[in-house]
């Protein structure tokens, strides 16, 4: 079915059965999608096809969207295909970009420079960071990362794992530049 969709993609319009919809037929249409699109000069080239999808399934994402501020449906498909795309790109350890967020005392003996010394075992992965005083004892910091996927989750466990760390988050996004 997918090969048939894609046989029709000449057309500006394309019906696609749901029959192809597991994560990876998607996925591939996906990049198919965006490949065929940076042949085409204008940066606002749309590619449209039409999906068929349960009508329980679909009530439910309308109204899940809805709850989440979307106005339309193809914003919201968008978002979840580059949610999977940058997992793919994680996963297949190609740069990518992130933030991980820290929760610390700054009272505890010794914290401070023990981050410190994690931060500059990573110096190239780190392109920023941001130190926020939450109250009289606790402070938030934010590290901006850029580099490879393993480098990154490792820099994360290993703030992480400093006594007196009270919380540590790796929020994983990507550098743009493969994601239309
Ligand atoms: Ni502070």
């Amino acid at each position: 079915m997918l090969s048939k969709a894609l046989s029709l993609s000449k057309g500006r319009v394309e019906s696609i059965s749901a029959c192809f919809l597991n994560i990876d037929n998607f996925l591939f249409l996906c990049y198919y999608c965006q490949k065929r699109n940076t042949k085409v000069d204008s940066m606002s080239d749309i590619f449209r096809f039409g999906i068929s999808l349960p009508k329980d399934l679909i009530d439910k994402f309308d109204k899940l969207i809805r709850r989440k501020n979307y106005t339309n449906r193809s914003k919201a498909f968008g978002d979840l295909i580059r949610q999977e795309l940058i997992k793919r790109e994680w996963h297949e350890g190609k740069e990518v970009a992130g933030a991980i967020i820290l929760i610390y005392d700054h009272h505890k003996r010794e914290l401070l420079n023990k981050i410190t010394d994690v931060q500059h075992d990573f110096q190239k992965a780190i392109i920023s960071t941001q130190h926020i005083h939450l109250d009289h004892n606790n402070c938030l910091e934010i590290v901006a990362i850029k580099g490879n996927p393993k480098e990154a989750q490792k820099l994360t466990d290993n703030l992480k794992s400093i006594k007196g760390v009270k919380h540590a988050t790796l929020s994983m996004s990507s550098t743009g530049k493969d994601i239309a």
